[in-house]
C-alpha cells in the first residue's frame, strides 16, 4: 500500500488527503532517451515483464526509442507495461523529413507521448507554443500527452521557480479542453535534478507540484486540476521513491537512467506501492 504520513493531531484533515490521493493512480514512466538497441530493448522488457507482472496498483509506462516501439510492443501487449513515446509532429502527415506522426504510434499500441521535455526544449529549441500543439495533435488521436515543464538552477535560485513553471503550464497547455485536461499528464522535472544525481527534496517538488496543480485549478477549476496526474522526474532511484510518491501531490515518477536497469526501475515501482 502506499505511505500516508499519520497525523494523529488531524485525522480529518489526514483522511482528505488520503482520498484525494487515491482518486488518482500511480503512474510510474520510463523515460528511456536515446538508449537501446532494439536487442538491448527487448532483453530490458523481458526483465521487467518478468519483475512487475503481478503489479496493478500502479499504471507502468516505458518509453523506448522510436526504433525499438515496433519489436517491445509486442512483448509488452496483453501485460500491465504500457507503451510511450519520447516526441511527436505537431503535424498529422505529410512532407516534414523525419518526423514522426501520432497515427504511425498507434500503429504500436502508443498509449503515452512525452513531449516538451527539457532536453528538446534546451536542444531542438521547442517553445510552449509548439507544445501545446503537439498535445491537441496527440489528444486528436486519443494518445495521452505528457507534458514536461521544470525551472532551471539559475532560475530557481533567482526565486523565480513558480513564474517560469506557472507561464510554461499556460503555455503547453493551451487550448486544451477540460476534458483533454483530465487526460493529459503534467511532469515536474528541475532541469538541474535531471541526471545530475541531486534530486529535489520531497517538500521542494511537492511545493511545485501543489503550485502547478492550483495552476490547473485556475485554469480548469478544481475537480478537473485534482483529476490531473503530476509526475516528479529528476534522478528518482529505489532510494527516494517512496518518500517522492507519498507526497500528496506526487502522482508517479518519469525515470530517466534508473529506468535503464530492470532491477532499479522494478525496485522504484515495487518501492512506490
Ligand atoms: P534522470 O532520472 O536520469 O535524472 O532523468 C530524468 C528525466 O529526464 C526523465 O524524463
Amino acid at each position: 500500500m502506499r505511505f500516508f504520513p499519520i497525523d494523529r493531531e488531524n485525522n480529518v484533515l489526514n483522511l482528505k488527503k488520503v482520498v484525494m490521493k487515491k482518486d488518482r493512480k500511480l503512474l510510474i514512466a520510463g523515460n528511456w532517451k536515446m538508449n537501446k538497441t532494439v536487442a538491448e530493448s527487448l532483453d530490458l522488457v523481458q526483465q521487467l515483464v518478468r519483475e512487475l507482472h503481478q503489479v496493478k496498483e500502479v499504471d507502468i509506462l516505458i518509453s523506448p526509442p522510436f526504433t525499438a516501439l515496433g519489436e517491445v510492443s509486442k512483448k509488452v501487449i496483453e501485460t500491465n507495461i504500457r507503451l510511450g513515446a519520447q516526441n511527436m509532429s505537431e503535424h498529422t502527415g505529410g512532407a516534414y523529413t523525419g518526423e514522426i506522426a501520432a497515427e504511425m504510434l498507434k500503429e504500436f499500441l502508443v498509449r503515452y507521448v512525452i513531449l516538451g521535455h527539457s532536453e528538446r526544449r534546451q536542444h531542438q529549441e521547442e517553445s510552449d507554443s509548439l507544445i501545446s500543439k503537439k498535445a491537441l495533435t496527440a489528444h486528436a488521436a486519443s494518445i495521452r500527452p505528457i507534458v514536461c515543464v521544470g525551472e532551471t538552477l539559475e532560475q530557481r535560485e533567482a526565486g523565480v521557480t513558480n513564474d517560469v513553471v506557472g507561464s510554461q503550464i499556460k503555455g503547453s497547455l493551451a487550448g486544451l479542453t477540460s476534458e483533454q485536461m483530465e487526460e493529459t499528464v503534467v511532469a515536474y522535472e528541475p532541469v538541474w535534478a535531471i541526471g545530475t544525481g541531486k534530486t529535489a527534496t520531497a517538500e521542494q517538488a511537492q511545493q511545485v507540484h501543489a503550485f502547478i496543480r492550483s495552476v490547473l485549478a485556475e485554469l480548469h477549476g478544481s475537480s478537473v486540476a485534482n483529476q490531473v496526474r503530476i509526475q516528479y522526474g529528476g534522478s528518482v532511484k529505489p532510494a527516494n521513491a517512496r518518500e517522492l510518491m507519498s507526497q500528496p501531490d506526487i502522482d508517479g515518477a518519469l525515470v530517466g537512467g534508473a529506468s535503464l536497469d530492470a532491477k532499479s526501475f522494478s525496485e522504484i515501482i515495487l518501492n512506490s506501492i
